[in-house]
């Protein structure tokens, strides 16, 4: 059965293009990425494979810097240098300026945020194009820079401060860093928006709504009502000038297609189904999910949640699917589900695996630099200046 945007929101009847690419055979123009690998793969079944991947990492010794996003498969995060959520990794990649490659075990936007922070002379590689985000897809710069023409319009650009989830495109960190605005992660999206409302009155926030809504109304006691959703397939966003008037916050219609699908009625089944249950969940989720949790946090928070629960305590976790099965297997002292068995993994993320991992390192072995993530200078110049007042937040 397939089940559509308006299914899954009830609110909205206007279409969102599915910019997913779930095979990442072909070229999509509106996505930040989507193109197919470049050479020939391994073929999944050699058994070779962990072997090789091992010995193209032991050739290439530190020339190379592996980083494995918390999403990511099993058998790619065994090579990770370092593993993280996407603050982590961001600081992590500005930490290493000896590593010449840098190959990111994540998805696109990562590694663009990666290129920005790292050295001109460093390389970032993504072993496989085709691993976007389908978020990041949901605001492009056009839309973005048509959003700020409605904004201005309704003279209200000038008190506005946007505000960028790292889950978006180099060319919305751009934008966001051009008009004086600060990106953020899960991590410390409260801090980034308590800076921007000494900034200014308002907020964009893009591309999440659900970060946003939820770290406003959650976390810094907002109204739903100070919180309007900009849509940018409706002209003006769908919004009146008055209702742009009236918002604090204006949250971009964007959302994660992984985190968006948990319901009130998986926490509630949960809550049936294991007694005395903690529900553990990310900011991506929807609002309604996010209030009937017990806590909310990033992927670095509940991987710290879980280490610091006591034995026999029972956790049912709203997050991505391999990074829950991993904190199952860690705490096998703890009854660890996941929150409903009808969300499964990230398609995109999970498009690096062994394979590409094998062929990006042996192509750098054989002095072939593959998947180069290049941001433009003029790009990389405003988005750095955005993500600088991020890694600078207090
Ligand atoms: P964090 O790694 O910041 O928790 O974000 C989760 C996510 O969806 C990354 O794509
Ligand atoms: Fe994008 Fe969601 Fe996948 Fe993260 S989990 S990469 S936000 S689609």
């Amino acid at each position: 059965m397939t089940t559509t945007i308006t299914e899954t929101y009830g609110v909205d009847p206007t279409p969102t293009p599915l910019a997913l690419l779930l095979l990442g055979r072909q070229a999509d123009p509106n996505s930040e990425r989507g193109v197919e690998c470049p050479g020939d793969l391994p073929p999944a079944s050699d058994p070779d494979l962990v072997e090789r991947a091992r010995a193209a990492k032991a050739a290439l010794g530190d020339r190379v810097f592996i980083l494995g996003h918390h999403y990511q498969r099993d058998e790619v995060i065994e090579f990770a240098d370092v593993t993280g959520d996407s603050f982590k990794l961001a600081r992590d990649a500005a930490a290493r300026p000896e590593a010449e490659y840098i190959v990111f075990c994540g998805v696109h936007f990562m590694a663009e945020s990666a290129d920005i922070l790292t050295g001109d002379a460093q390389q970032v590689v993504l072993p496989d194009l085709a691993a976007g985000c389908s978020m990041a897809d949901m605001a492009t710069a056009e839309q973005v820079a048509e959003c700020w023409d409605v904004l201005t319009d309704a003279g209200i650009a000038d008190v506005t401060v946007p505000v960028s989830y790292m889950n978006s495109s180099a060319d919305i960190k751009a934008f966001t860093g051009r008009h004086g605005g600060t990106i953020c992660t899960s991590s410390n999206a409260r801090r980034a928006l308590e800076w921007a409302y000494e900034q200014g009155q308002k907020v964009l926030f893009l591309p999440d709504q659900h970060l946003g809504r939820n770290t406003a109304v959650r976390d810094m006691g907002f109204s739903l009502d100070d919180c309007v959703v900009y849509n940018p397939h409706k002209p003006n966003g769908g919004l009146t000038v008055e209702q742009l008037r009236d918002a604090k916050m204006i949250l971009w219609r964007g959302h994660c297609s992984v985190h968006g699908r948990f319901t009130l009625d998986s926490v509630n089944d949960v809550r049936e189904r294991v007694p005395g249950v903690n529900v553990l969940v990310h900011p991506e989720c929807r609002h309604e999910v996010v209030a009937a949790a017990d806590m909310v946090g990033s992927t670095e928070y509940i991987i710290k949640a879980l280490d610091a629960a006591e034995p026999g305590s029972k956790w049912a976790i709203g997050t991505e699917l391999n990074l829950v099965r991993r904190l199952a297997k860690a705490h096998p002292d703890k009854e660890v589900v996941f929150l409903d068995r009808a969300v499964c993994f990230c398609s995109t993320m999970n498009r690096i695996d062994l394979p590409h991992l094998v062929w990006a390192l042996e192509s750098l072995v054989e002095g072939r630099v593959p998947n180069v993530i290049k941001v433009d200078p003029e790009t990389e110049k405003y988005a750095k200046a955005a993500l600088d007042r991020m890694l600078a937040l207090p």
